[in-house]
């Protein structure tokens, strides 16, 4: 029987790292332009990370992820997400000492054990941002104005969706309102809804069930029951964004499956993906540093998922065909290919892309894998054709062909071959 990949697990293969690369060259330009500096974290962390982070009540945590006793008997976890991780290595280095505002981004594989589907995988790639240390909401806008702009240099467009939870000053009184508008129809609610009700009133609204959700349309709104500097905070929010000509709008209901999250949240939304409509999500979580036994510093910060991402641009069709380049030497002949590979390998050494055929196949056989592989050119080289000292050279966009020289030593002939290229790049 064959052995195949587990379900929810996906191999990214040479075609799809292409747009793969793109984004996240284009992240990391963007990125770089707003002061971000690239972090690298462990895959596998302690439980009790991401359980005292994500929330006990949370779907993350409550069923998705993926733990496990190490040989040593310790509870092991697949990071579900970036943030903890992040928030972890920061305070284990007292990165705050360096900065008074860390600007960090990361790449790389979550694990959630979730239904896989279109866009939901469980192993998924995130682009991951924090930005630590800094409480203002001019933080929240150049945050939500990174995201975008990283977006549209990828040519896709989504919609933002911002709302803002509050801070432990405000929360209580929402949690009491939510809780009484709960009451009479907690006998109605799914299992989880029931459960989380008391624990963690919040989290109900984050309910995938659409009989839950039918209830929670009419739910109070945390809009209404922010405090002053909460309230003041999210207009300069709106604001701000409006003056960078950033489309958005609010929606109260947004409460994100994460329980650390406090004031403003957004999710980058998209149509084109079937359910899985968030492209990106984050927000601001000023108690999280201190709750994982850090300093008392606030931050803010967002995901995106890679692979959906991919889906977009793959459905937009903004992949235009690559430009074709590099050269295929086709070699015919023994003393011909062993020519070749010499001279493969001396262009190579001066930053050329060159590839040939192993196999010792025809002419035509070579031509076809030339153009299979998208070269630029082709430097046809025969026994006879050396032995005089020359070749032909073929332009595969043209197919123009004529003889070329090929003078007896390799460097003279590597120097040629370059400059021949380079000319032909010129023109
Ligand atoms: P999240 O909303 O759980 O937030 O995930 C962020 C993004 O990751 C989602 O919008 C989606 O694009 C992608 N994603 C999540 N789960 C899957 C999946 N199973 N398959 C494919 N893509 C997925 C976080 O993870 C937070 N750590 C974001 C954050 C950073 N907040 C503050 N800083």
């Amino acid at each position: 029987m064959n052995i195949t990949a587990l379900k929810g697990f996906k191999d990214i293969l040479p075609e799809e790292a292409l747009l793969w690369q793109r984004i996240e060259a284009t992240a990391r330009d963007v990125f770089q332009r707003f002061g971000f500096r690239e972090i690298k974290v462990p895959i596998l962390e302690k439980t009790t990370l991401f359980a005292r982070s994500i929330g006990e009540t949370t779907d993350i945590v409550e069923k998705e992820m993926y733990t496990f006793v190490d040989r040593n008997g310790e509870s092991l976890t697949m990071r579900p997400e970036g943030t903890a991780s992040v928030l972890r290595s920061f305070i284990e280095h007292s990165l705050h000492n360096q900065q008074p505002v860390q600007k960090l981004f990361t790449f790389g594989p979550m694990f959630r054990h979730e239904r896989p589907q279109k866009g939901r995988l469980r192993q998924f790639h995130q682009i991951s941002i924090e930005a630590l240390g800094a409480n203002q909401p001019e933080l929240d806008i150049e945050i939500m104005a990174m995201a975008s702009m990283v977006l549209t240099e990828l040519g896709l467009s989504v919609s933002l969706e911002i709302n803002s939870l509050g801070c432990p000053q405000c929360r209580p009184a929402f949690n009491q309102a939510l809780l009484l508008f709960l009451e009479d129809k907690k006998d109605d609610l799914c299992e989880d809804c029931q459960r989380r009700r008391l624990k963690n009133p919040l989290r109900v609204l984050d309910c995938k069930n659409s009989h839950c959700q039918e209830h929670y349309r009419l739910a109070p709104s945390i809009l209404d029951h922010l405090c002053p500097e909460c309230a003041s905070h999210f207009q300069t929010v709106q604001d701000g964004l409006t003056s960078l000509e950033i489309p958005f709008t609010t929606n109260s209901f947004m409460v994100r499956g994460l329980d650390y999250y406090t004031r403003t949240t957004f999710e980058l939304l998209t149509d084109s993906l079937g359910a899985q409509s968030a492209v990106g999500a984050g927000g601001r979580y000023d108690g999280l540093i201190k709750q994982l036994g850090g300093p008392d510093l606030p931050g803010i910060g967002f995901a995106m998922g890679m692979e959906r991402l991919v889906l977009m641009l793959q459905q937009q069709a903004t992949d235009q065909a690559l430009p074709a380049s590099g050269l295929f030497i086709a070699a015919l002949g023994d003393k011909a290919r062993a020519a070749g590979f010499a001279m493969a390998q001396a262009l190579r050494r001066r930053g050329l892309q060159v590839l040939m055929d192993y196999a010792g196949a025809s002419l035509k056989s070579q031509m076809k894998q030339a153009g299979k592989q998208n070269c630029r050119h082709t430097l046809i080289i025969g026994d006879d054709e050396l032995e005089r000292g020359e070749g032909t050279w073929r332009d595969m966009i043209s197919r123009d062909q004529q003889a070329i020289p090929l003078p007896g030593e390799l460097s003279a002939w590597s120097a040629m071959v370059v400059q021949r290229i380079l000319s032909d790049q010129d023109s």
